[in-house]
C-alpha cells in the first residue's frame, strides 16, 4: 500500500514545503517537528482535558507561552491549540460575542464585528457560523484597518454596543501588512470592546527583532491566533490560541454532561475549554518537540533570514526592467506585474510554471489588477530560485 500512496497518491498532490512553494502561505515544517508527529499519531493521547494527557498538556502549555510571551500578552495568558486560523478565529470570536454579552446584559437584535477590508475569509466565514455581521472599516491607501478609521465609524454609528469585537489582523494573506493594532487597541479600551488579532500567518514574525516594532499594541489583544504550522514551521495542523483572560473563553466553550464533569477538576487546564471542540490531538506538541530540539534562538533567525531573502527579492523585482514592484513588503509577501501583460498571461505564466515544475506562485488581485504574488517562508528559498521565476517573466 506504500507503493500505492509513494507512486499514485501522492505525486498528485503539491509539496508545500518546497522551496520552490511561493503560493497561499507556503509550510516548512522542521525535521524534528515531522519526526514528533509521527510519535504523537502513534501515542493515541485524546489531549481533551488535564486528566486523560496532563504530560501532553503541559508541553502544548509551554509551547504557548512562548508565543504569549512574544506578543506580551502577560502571565495570565492562556489557550489550546486549534486545527489552523480558520478554528481559531472562530473559537475567539465566539469567545468575545460571549463575554459581550455577559457585560451587556442582552443581545442586540444583530452583533456586529468590526473588520478590516483585507481581513481573511475564515473571519468571514466565522461571522456567518455564528451568526453576526461584518462592520467592513475601509483601510485607506496604507491597505491597514487603523485606529483612526475604526474611530470615526463608531462615533458616526446608530448602535455601537452592537459591536461584539474588532477582529484586527497581523499580517494579511494577500500582502502581508499589519494593522495599526496600538490604534486600534486604544479604541477597543476605549469603548470596552474585545480586540482579537488574528496572526495566522504574520504573527510568527514577533520572534524577528527587525518587525517586532510593527505589532506595537498586540501586547493589549484579548485573544490572539497564530499558526505554527505556517511560519513557525511545525507540521499541519496547528494554530495557537491565546486569550488574555483565558477564563471568559471558559465560560464561552466549557461543554458539560454527566460524564464530562468528572474530567474537571479545581485549577487544573482542560484544552477542550478553550475553543469548539472536545476530542482533540495533541497537536501542539511536535511545534514544542522542535522548539526544545533547535531554541527560540533558531526560530528567530530562520525567520529573519526569511524576511532579508524577502527584502533582497523586492530590491531585485526593482532593480530590472520587465517587472516592477507594487508595494515594500511588510513581512514576506512580495507583490510585482508585469507591465503589458493581462490577466490571462499571469494566469497562462503561473500553470506553466507549475508544469513545468520551475515553481508554484499564483496570481492575485491588488486594487482591482491582477498581479503577482509571492510569499516566502522556507528558508531554503533562496534568491536564485526568485531570479528564476523572474526570468520566466520576460
Ligand atoms: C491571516 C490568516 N488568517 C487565517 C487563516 C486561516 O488559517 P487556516 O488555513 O489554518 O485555517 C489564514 C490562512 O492562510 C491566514 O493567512
Amino acid at each position: 500500500m506504500l507503493r500505492v500512496f509513494r507512486e499514485v497518491l501522492a505525486p498528485a498532490c503539491l509539496s508545500s514545503d518546497s522551496p520552490r512553494f511561493f503560493a497561499f502561505i507556503p509550510a516548512a515544517a522542521t525535521k524534528a517537528a515531522l519526526v514528533f508527529d509521527t510519535v504523537v499519531g502513534a501515542s493515541s493521547i485524546c489531549a481533551t482535558s488535564w486528566l486523560e494527557a496532563s504530560g501532553a498538556v503541559y508541553a502544548e502549555n509551554e509551547a504557548l507561552r512562548y508565543v504569549a510571551d512574544l506578543a506580551g500578552m502577560g502571565p495570565d495568558a492562556g489557550g489550546c491549540f486549534v486545527s489552523g486560523g480558520s478554528a481559531g478565529n472562530l473559537s475567539a470570536l465566539v469567545a468575545a460575542r460571549e463575554t459581550a454579552t455577559t457585560r451587556r446584559g442582552d443581545r442586540p437584535a444583530r452583533w456586529r464585528v468590526a473588520v478590516g477590508e483585507e481581513s481573511h475569509s475564515s473571519i468571514t466565514s466565522a461571522l456567518k457560523v455564528i451568526d453576526c455581521d461584518p462592520l467592513v472599516i475601509p483601510s485607506g491607501p496604507a491597505g491597514r484597518m487603523n485606529g483612526d478609521s475604526l474611530r470615526a465609524v463608531l462615533s458616526a454609528d446608530a448602535d455601537p454596543s452592537s459591536i461584539c469585537a474588532i477582529a484586527a489582523t497581523a499580517g494579511t494573506t494577500n500582502a502581508g501588512i499589519i494593522d495599526d493594532l496600538a490604534g486600534l487597541a486604544a479604541v477597543a479600551r476605549d469603548r470596552d470592546i474585545w480586540l482579537h488579532v488574528d496572526g495566522a500567518y504574520g504573527g510568527a514574525a514577533l520572534a524577528a527583532p527587525s518587525v517586532r516594532d510593527r505589532f506595537t499594541g498586540i501586547e493589549l489583544c484579548d485573544s490572539l491566533v497564530v499558526d505554527p504550522h505556517k511560519w513557525l514551521y511545525a507540521p499541519f495542523d496547528s494554530c495557537a490560541l491565546l486569550y488574555r483572560q483565558p477564563e471568559l473563553a471558559r465560560a464561552a466553550h466549557s461543554q458539560h454532561a454527566s460524564y464530562l464533569d468528572p474530567m474537571r477538576m479545581e485549577g487544573e487546564w482542560n484544552p477542550a475549554d478553550y475553543a469548539y471542540h472536545l476530542s482533540r490531538r495533541a497537536r501542539g506538541l511536535p511545534f514544542w518537540y522542535s522548539l526544545a530540539v533547535y531554541g527560540t534562538d533558531a526560530y528567530s533567525e530562520a525567520i529573519e533570514q526569511v524576511l532579508a531573502t524577502t527584502r533582497a527579492a523586492a530590491a531585485r523585482v526593482d532593480e530590472v526592467d520587465h517587472v516592477s514592484l507594487i508595494r515594500d513588503p511588510e513581512l514576506s509577501v512580495v507583490l510585482f506585474r508585469r507591465p503589458g501583460w493581462d490577466d490571462a498571461a499571469y494566469y497562462a505564466w503561473s500553470r506553466r510554471l507549475l508544469d513545468e515544475q520551475i515553481a508554484f506562485i499564483l496570481p492575485t488581485r491588488w486594487e482591482g489588477e491582477v498581479v503577482a504574488r509571492a510569499v516566502f517562508l522556507n528558508p531554503n528559498t533562496t534568491l536564485e530560485i526568485f531570479d528564476e521565476v523572474l526570468d520566466t517573466m520576460r
